[in-house]
């Protein structure tokens, strides 16, 4: 790829070897990707989590990331998702009165925004608000206490994620002296420091909060809140995240709030549009997504949704799993090792990236039978014959994705609320949704139309 060297693997038992060591001790592919100037430019080099070289750094920020896989956290999404679904969901059956069709990107791009800007800072941006109001309805809502920059916070998050490629790839002479390229450079690394000043005003704004606070006054419960407090007389107690000895930096809680959003928006939203791509096709899947609701909550009547009701949903994990095989969102992962390495009969040059094929893998008739059929079944009832390693959606071992969990719940409290509410088609009948080929992929135009559940 331009004058960096990748190597692409497809195969169960070289997956293996790289994403199977489930320590740092054991693993040599500690790194995301090979070394880049780019990358450090932008700030994610030695900072963060994603593409942090720095282990003992990406170490420590890891530890307080995990804090969004643990139930207390968990809870409180499906209380902030589902006050946030039920708004969408009033809107949506404004669009069905109006003989409207819903575009599901657009929608399930502000949903996101909407549940990780306020699970991540606390503020909310009324993403799905604002995206009501510019359709031609009468019927406009009034918008007031938000994050006045959110928005375009939002647009530079995904500027900032679409640069990552361009800043990898692109030699730094070329990007320092070529007109033109140049200019993209300069807009790139303007935008990240937008960001980064944006969350600096926040963080100053959220300490004072903190400050002005009485002890004996409980906190709001975000990430920030939570960063900021961690190793200080505020600790919540109510998510721990282990001993530290002092409070992380402000760097330090920029590069996290910042990946919260950089890793948390597209993923989830986009993997949510594929699944609603094939469930508006699929209404046999759909209805047994019902039964099992029904089942697990007997009702469909505002169902109350408990994390630890969740587990049981596996035909609907299996519908999950099945969307995000046949178009995983993120097609390829990198690694790179830390010393040469004999590969299959190779050697690997230390710091050399290696790219996991997951759409090769996940398409290959040797380890999925009939690859281009949707069939949520073969994650249920075929489970045991999936081979090893052939399927890993959010990566495996020591830089496996820690936003797993919260991905999950946040797909699955939709999913069933959806269920629950409507009735879904689509006039389009293509087989395969449109997208846009990025690190993570991007659907466009997937249309449908709702209708209020019956009873
Ligand atoms: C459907 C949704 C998602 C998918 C398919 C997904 C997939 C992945 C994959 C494949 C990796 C690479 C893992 C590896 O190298 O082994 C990863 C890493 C990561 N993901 Fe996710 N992800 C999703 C949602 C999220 C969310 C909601 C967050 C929340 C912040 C998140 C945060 C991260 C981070 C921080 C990493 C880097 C981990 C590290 O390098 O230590 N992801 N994800």
């Amino acid at each position: 790829m331009g004058s960096t060297r990748m190597i692409v693997i497809s195969r169960p038992d070289l997956v293996e070897k790289v994403w199977g060591p489930a320590s740092l001790k054991n693993t040599k592919f500690i790194f995301r990707t090979s070394h880049s100037e780019g990358i450090d430019e932008i700030g994610l080099g030695t900072k963060g989590i994603v593409f942090n070289r720095n282990i003992d750094v990406w170490a420590i920020n890891r530890r307080f990331m995990n804090i969004i896989s643990i139930p207390p956290f968990l809870r409180e999404s499906i209380n902030l998702s589902n006050k946030v679904i039920d708004q969408v969901f009033e809107y949506w059956k404004t669009l069905e009165n109006e003989g409207m069709q819903i575009d599901i990107c657009e929608w399930l791009d502000a949903v996101g925004a909407d549940i990780v800007s306020t699970t991540a800072t606390g503020k909310s941006i009324a993403s799905a608000t604002k995206l009501f109001n510019s359709l031609d309805i009468e019927n406009k809502k009034s918008i007031h206490g938000i994050w006045e920059n959110g928005v375009k916070f939002i647009q530079a998050i995904h500027l900032h994620v679409e640069s990552v490629a361009f800043m990898f790839l692109i030699p730094t002479m070329f990007r320092r002296n070529i007109p033109f390229i140049k200019d993209i450079n300069k807009k790139y690394l303007d935008n990240k420091d937008w960001i980064y000043e944006e969350l600096e005003r926040i963080i100053s704004e959220k300490q004072k909060e903190i400050e002005n606070t009485p002890l004996s006054q409980p906190l709001e419960s975000n990430i920030l809140t939570l960063l900021l407090t961690t190793n200080t007389e505020r600790d919540l107690d109510k998510i721990s995240v282990g001993h530290f000895e002092s409070p992380l930096t402000k760097d330090e809680v920029i590069s996290i709030i910042c990946e919260v959003f950089t890793s948390g928006l597209d993923t989830t939203s986009s993997s949510l549009s594929f699944i609603i791509f094939y469930l508006a096709r699929h209404r046999d899947v759909y209805l047994k997504m019902r039964q099992e609701i029904l089942n697990v909550y007997g009702t469909l009547n505002n169902p109350v949704l408990i994390l630890e009701s969740y587990g049981k949903l596996k035909y609907i994990e299996a519908v999950i799993y099945e969307s995000i095989r046949i178009l995983p969102t993120t097609s390829s992962i990198p690694r790179a090792a830390t010393e040469d390495i004999e590969f299959d009969g190779f050697t690997i040059k230390a710091d050399t990236t290696v790219h996991l094929d997951i759409f090769a893998l996940n398409h290959n008739p040797k380890y999925f039978k009939d690859p281009e059929t949707f069939n949520p079944d073969r994650f249920l009832t075929d489970k045991d014959s999936i081979t090893k390693y052939a399927y890993i959606p959010f990566g495996n071992g020591v830089r496996a994705c820690p936003g797993r969990s919260w991905a999950m719940v946040q797909m699955k409290t939709f999913l069933i609320k959806l269920v629950c509410t409507f009735d879904i088609y689509s006039n389009d009948k293509s087989d395969t949704p449109k997208y846009v080929y990025r690190a993570v992929n991007r659907p466009i135009n997937i249309y449908i139309n709702v209708k209020t559940r019956n009873g």
